[in-house]
């Protein structure tokens, strides 16, 4: 069988990654893609790099004949579109924001938008894969998940899973300029971001609801306490993240013996994962460039007791396009690495 897929919003930097990584998937056929100012162009004349990809833009973001819908819109714009696609019998894969906080309250304080289809909250499966294969295989409705959280909680899962740490928390995350998207806005100026590091979102990232209703959701003991400071940096693409964490039981001493079995834990929890590599040394964002791979390092800081995790991705892959196609070869039953087997870009 050969999934017919439309791509919602193709204009945008997600958009575009899910047209090139499908590109060489051999079980799903791109057939329509949709973008507002591009309409009635070709694809490979807005983007040339996707070499003899002729499809025409259209403008409106009904797909019709689709088997899985991606929809890579801003959020409110893109649940619009998503609903129509789910009501035309497509299931659907939201790279927005939109179906990820199960609570719509939650939702409309930190978006301040009004949410389109709260009743589609229920149902929407959490896309982190290696966290939800099951319920991703079954869902109508994917809700991909943030690039931050992606990298987060990757990094966090099999010390939360198994009940090893406090609920302290703080994630110190730096990302490639990609991650504001294609759109122009004066901080993504190569004369503010070049040669410049700036931490934002310090009142409370849109992200962090996200990470925190996923650790509750693995850990319901716990009062989680995150504190997430994300950082600009002058890259293109990339996320690393820095973790820290104490931990809180017996298993993991603060000793050599304590950092071997960390290891041990993130090699067992990860060992059959296509796309999570527990690196030996701490992992660049550069091996993880144009890839579906997220590298993990777990160490123990031997002088304050702390565990420190490190985690990079590329935020247009596994953060966002690649992990939705992951997403959708659950959804369709084909395997799961079909389209993303492909290595980093290095140097
Ligand atoms: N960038 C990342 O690393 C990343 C990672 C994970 C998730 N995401 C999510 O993916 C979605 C797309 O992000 P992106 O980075 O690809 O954005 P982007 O590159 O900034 O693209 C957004 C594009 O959407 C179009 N657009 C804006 N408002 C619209 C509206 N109301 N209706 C229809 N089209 C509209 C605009 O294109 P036209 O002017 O051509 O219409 C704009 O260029 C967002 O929800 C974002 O949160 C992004």
């Amino acid at each position: 069988m050969t999934v017919k897929v439309g791509i919602i919003n193709v204009t945008g930097y997600a958009g575009m990654e899910l047209a090139r990584i499908l590109r060489h998937h051999l079980d799903a056929q791109l057939v329509a893609v949709t973008g507002r100012s591009m309409a009635g162009k070709r694809l490979d004349s807005v983007f040339p790099h996707l070499v003899k990809m002729g499809l025409p833009i259209i403008e409106k973001d009904e797909l019709e004949g689709v088997d899985v819908a991606f929809s890579a819109l801003p959020h409110k714009a893109s649940a619009e579109a998503c609903i129509q696609s789910l009501e035309k019998g497509a299931k659907v894969v939201d790279i927005s924001a939109d179906f990820r906080l199960k609570d719509v309250h939650e939702y409309e304080s930190w978006y301040k938008v009004t949410h389109p289809g709260p009743q589609y909250l229920e149902e929407a499966v959490y896309g982190l894969t290696e966290l939800h294969r099951r319920e991703i295989a079954s869902a109508r409705l994917v809700a991909n998940p943030g690039c931050y959280p992606t990298g987060a909680l990757l990094g966090l899962a099999p010390l939360v899973k198994e009940r090893l740490i406090g609920p302290d928390v703080i994630i110190d995350a730096k990302s490639g300029v990609s991650g504001a998207g294609r759109t122009l806005s004066l901080n993504v100026h190569f004369s503010e971001a070049d040669e410049n590091v700036s931490a934002y979102g310090l009142e409370g990232h849109r992200h962090l609801p996200e990470i925190t209703q996923e650790l509750r959701q693995m850990d319901t003991s716990q009062p989680w306490q995150v504190t997430f400071v994300p950082h600009l940096i002058p890259m293109t693409r990339g996320i690393l993240s820095t973790i820290y964490v104490k931990p809180a039981d017996s298993r993991l001493p603060i000793s050599a013996q304590g950092q071997k079995r960390l290891t041990d834990l993130f090699r067992d929890y990860y060992k059959n994962e296509p796309f999570l590599d527990v690196t030996q040394e701490p992992p660049q964002t550069k091996q993880t460039w144009g890839s579906n791979m997220t590298q993990v390092y777990p160490v123990m800081d031997l002088r304050t007791g702390r565990i420190m995790v490190i985690t990079t991705l590329d935020n247009l892959v596994k953060g966002a396009a690649g992990q939705a196609i992951q997403n959708m070869n659950l959804m369709f039953g084909l395997p799961e690495t079909e389209g993303l087997d492909t290595l980093a870009f290095y140097p």
